[in-house]
């Protein structure tokens, strides 16, 4: 037996797979000895890590096609435009001709089913919102970039407000309420929630200020993404669903939290289901470095916890970033699939890099680790996964399968038109239109034809007696007691405080 398939041979499943590529050992590949990871697997989640130009978003690409074709819907944030191919036949070219040939596929063009979504209004993609009560006190201070104490006392602010039954549905909401807690009026109040600094209020204020001068407010609102949007089928395969992020590269926080949001989301919504035979969905956070740097502990805290947790649902998570370095030992401890591109050994602390990335591999008898990272040609990659039974295969020196769609951009105008043409297109591409929440339940419980409410106090929303005038309203306390009004439904926090909702 070949060293080639004395490796593949820990890779043998008798379940479907998604079938990566065929080994090498000392420059030769068989394209007999096949790399796969077992559908059953994927929700033990994984990394794909390289340095730049290593083969990491083709590798993403390969995996999304592949569960797609299994019938699984998949999630990835599309940061470069170019996962946007995946909605095109590929190329028949010599070199995926030959790369075919070396792993044993019979590579044929082939398009795929996606959605382009993009996060808040003005992307080029159908866009997603979140509604600022259902973001949570925790991401919304990665957003606003708040130190601890700010943190918690946004907490504080948030459960002030879902105790009175307020929904927080844009970023003007929010700075009603705080600007309310920190007026004359608001003092009783304010002292009432305990812990919070008039000072500390202000300073978050101002970044929520901040944060809609640039932009930020086009993220909050109405209608909220339905998380069952992601989880679709067309003509039995998965639809894959790509986040168009090229506009968001100003502000990665935002991205990073919302793509967690997404999954809290998901985690909330989702009903337990214990070993899967395949993924219900697959999540791919590309340049995840962005989601753990400047992190504060309780963000990596719930981050770790929702991956660990969210096995359970039949979602898998795969993070892909420069080094695996980038990510928390927690988190990195959690990922079963690990697919290394080539890294660089340039400076001191790449080198160091490279000796912690070997530590987390299993020995093995056929490579000298330390070299083969840095000798990986583009497309390969070093691979090791969780086998059927949950037990580590042996490391894989892997030329990876070409995609089988289009490895490049198909432009931002056939992004947009395909958008346009969507059928979540209807239902998301308009932002409910109301200036606050408060207005808008004032107006379910008074029909604008009967005058309970008189023209002038409906103009004096901003001013800060309006949450007492509209709490102290009989009309609309009963609005909030009643069941079955999304605005009513009551409000829980679950992982990372993002709200948890009676669906
Ligand atoms: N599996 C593959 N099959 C065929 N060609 C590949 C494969 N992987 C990589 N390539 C070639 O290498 C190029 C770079 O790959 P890719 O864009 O995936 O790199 P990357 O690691 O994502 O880079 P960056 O960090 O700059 O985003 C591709 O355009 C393609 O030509
Ligand atoms: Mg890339």
């Amino acid at each position: 037996m070949t060293a080639q398939a004395e490796i593949a041979a820990g890779y043998a499943s008798e379940g479907a797979a998604i079938e990566l590529g065929a080994v090498l050992v000392d420059g030769t590949v068989e394209s007999t000895a096949h790399v796969r990871i077992p559908l059953s697997m994927v929700n033990r989640h994984g990394l794909v890590a390289g340095a730049t130009g290593t083969g990491k978003t083709k590798t993403l690409q390969l995996l999304a096609e592949q569960l797609s074709n299994n019938g699984v819907p998949v999630l990835m944030a599309d940061v470069k435009g170019d996962l946007s191919g995946l909605s095109q036949q590929g190329q028949d070219s010599d070199r995926t001709k030959t790369r075919a040939a070396d792993t044993g596929d019979d590579w044929q063009a082939t398009a795929f089913p996606v959605q382009f979504l993009s996060i808040g209004t003005g992307g080029i993609g159908v866009p997603l919102r979140a509604s600022i009560t259902s973001f949570g006190p925790i991401l919304l201070s990665k957003v606003l970039g708040l130190n601890d104490t700010q943190e918690s006392t946004l907490g504080l602010i948030f459960h002030w407000a879902d105790s009175k039954g307020l929904p927080l549905l844009d970023t003007k909401d929010l700075r009603s309420v705080i600007q309310h807690l920190t007026s004359d009026e608001g003092k009783a109040d304010l002292k009432g929630i305990g812990g919070v600094s008039s000072s500390t209020a202000g300073v978050i204020l101002r970044a929520l200020v901040n944060l809609e001068a640039q932009g930020g407010d086009r993220f909050f609102g109405e209608p909220e993404l339905d998380p069952a949007d992601l989880m679709r089928e067309r003509d039995g395969k998965g639809v894959v669903s790509l986040l168009e992020l090229a506009e968001l590269q100003g502000n990665p926080a935002l991205f990073s939290t919302f793509l967690m949001w997404l999954l809290a989301e998901l985690f909330e919504t989702l009903p337990e289901e214990g070993d899967v035979e395949k993924p219900k969905l697959v999540f791919f956070f590309d340049e995840a470095h962005l989601l753990f740097s400047n992190a504060s502990k309780a963000f990596l805290d719930q981050i770790t916890q929702t991956v660990k947790l969210i096995r359970s649902k039949g979602i898998g998570v795969f993070f892909c970033t420069q080094l695996p370095t980038d990510i928390p030992n927690d988190v990195l401890s959690q990922l079963g699939a690990r697919v290394q591109h080539a890294l660089r050994a340039f400076t001191p602390d790449d080198q160091k890099a490279l000796a912690r990335t070997v530590k987390t591999y299993p020995t093995t008898p056929h490579y000298d680790l330390e070299k083969a990272l840095t000798s990986l040609g583009i497309g390969e990659a070093v691979i090791t996964v969780l086998s059927e039974k949950g037990a580590p295969t042996p490391v894989a020196w892997t030329r990876l399968r070409a995609p089988r769609s289009l490895m490049d951009t198909i432009g931002n105008d056939a992004i947009k038109q395909a958008a346009s043409q969507s059928d979540l297109h209807g239902k998301y591409s308009e932002t409910i239109d109301r200036e606050s929440a408060y207005e808008q339940l004032m107006q379910k419980v008074a029909p604008p034809q009967e005058e309970h409410f008189p023209e002038p106090q409906r103009q004096e929303k901003e001013e800060p007696g309006m949450v007492e005038k509209v709490l102290g309203n009989s009309a609309v306390k009963s609005f909030l007691r009643s069941a079955g009004s999304a605005l009513a439904r009551e409000i829980t926090r679950g992982l990372f405080g993002t709200s948890r909702k009676r669906r």
